[in-house]
């Protein structure tokens, strides 16, 4: 079947140690690894029309790449960039120069954490910053994406 022109393409990027998910402070992140966690995402655009891509990486520089490499494919991005949300200016940039909706997502709640967590420099450049609803962070964050008629 060829691809319908009105699919929406998602690109979910998931930053440093999330690839140890299930394993890390799970009193934090809970117990799902990071495999589970995209196949309950997958499940929940399961009739909602949209195409996705995963990605993970420990490395700022292979984030970036992969924000440039999909900026003709994703009409939004969900990106949940670890703890380079606090500091990543680079990433910051990569979002802005792309240009793509994106939201910025997190498992916990950051404001109710260490302070250097409450700062995010990834804020400024994305469409909304949702945190603390565990994989529900990220379906909100489609949800937000769909609404803003992406694509
Ligand atoms: C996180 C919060 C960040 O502060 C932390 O560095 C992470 C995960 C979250 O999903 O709650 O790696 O982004």
């Amino acid at each position: 079947m060829s691809e319908n022109k009105h699919v929406k393409h998602i690109l979910i990027i998931h930053g440093p140690n999330l690839n140890l998910l299930g394993i890390r402070e799970p009193e934090v992140y809970g117990v799902m690894t990071l495999d589970e966690l995209n196949r309950e995402i997958e499940r929940y655009v399961q009739d909602k029309n949209v195409t996705l891509r995963f990605f993970q990486s420990n490395h700022e520089g292979t984030l970036i790449d992969c924000i440039h490499e999909n900026r003709t494919w994703a009409h939004g991005i969900i990106i949940n960039p670890g703890a380079l949300t606090h500091y990543s200016y680079a990433l910051r940039d990569a979002i802005a120069a792309v240009g793509i909706p994106t939201v910025e997502v997190h498992l916990s709640d950051i404001q109710k954490r260490e302070d250097f967590r409450k700062i995010s420099v990834i804020q400024p450049v994305c469409i909304r910053q949702i945190g603390g609803l565990g994989k529900e962070s990220y379906f909100e964050g489609i949800e937000i994406l769909l609404k803003q008629g992406i694509g």
